[in-house]
């Protein structure tokens, strides 16, 4: 029996004000798109989401350094949080490729996107930074769900549950038989997590005092990611 931290799948952050509002649209119009480019095509789905997934907390956490070396203020443990976000998305990543192989096409569209969602975040992040922390929430909040069908793919046999890839296993420390249904279900509570991490930093720059018992447990993972050879 796998160890998987249970992950509240009806968290949703209701918009407060214009920016959320703007939030919450921006990442409907980029469902409407993944949904009509992938269709139920899941694992290619999960490669070229994970790899949007994992910018913005590395320009987070870029951005936060560069502003507490300018006032010379504690970071509350901030970088280091959104720099592992960061390296869990790129894990999915890692994980997801051993499952499904990315059609040229999509390492195309790779290519393009990162280019546009990099600049787009990390000016976003310059100008409001509650607003960026806002959009991954909601972004979560839809891997949370995609993660979900997934699931669902699977039970129903419409996708194979294939043995777990090995750095699935060595990241999650799951057992030697898990396998890929295995591994959907910790990237769910990771993506959960990261929801509420998010919602939680957003909240708190907009001067709300955060219950930090409401964040999604997040799995175990490996202290050292690299497998040994
Ligand atoms: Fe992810
Ligand atoms: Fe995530």
């Amino acid at each position: 029996m796998l160890d998987t931290p249970e992950v509240d799948l009806t968290v949703h952050h209701k918009p407060a004000d214009l920016a959320d509002r703007i939030a919450l649209a921006f990442t409907k119009l980029l469902r409407f798109c993944a949904d009509t480019f992938f269709a139920k095509r899941y694992g290619h789905r999960a490669i070229v989401l994970e790899t949007v997934a994992a910018v913005p907390g590395m320009v987070g956490a870029t951005l936060t350094h560069l502003r507490c070396l300018r006032r010379m203020c504690d970071d509350k443990g901030w970088i280091r949080t959104l720099m592992e976000e960061a390296e869990n998305e790129r894990m999915h990543l890692m994980t997801f490729i051993e499952v499904a192989k990315p059609s040229l096409f999509e390492r195309i569209v790779i290519l393009a996107v990162q280019w546009v969602f990099y600049i787009a975040f990390f000016f976003l992040y310059l100008i409001s930074a509650k607003t960026a922390h806002r959009v991954v929430g909601y972004f979560e909040e839809e891997a949370v769900i995609s993660y979900t069908h997934y699931l669902a793919e699977i039970d129903e046999g419409r996708s194979p549950n294939v043995p777990a890839p090995a750095i699935a296993k060595h990241y999650w420390k799951l057992p030697d038989d898990a396998t890929l249904r295995d591994v959907v279900l910790v990237v769910r509570a990771d993506e959960a997590h990261h929801r509420d991490v998010n919602h939680g930093f957003a909240s708190e720059l907009g001067g709300i005092e955060i219950d930090h018992e409401k964040v999604a447990p997040y799995p175990s993972h490996a202290d050292d990611i690299r497998m040994s050879a």
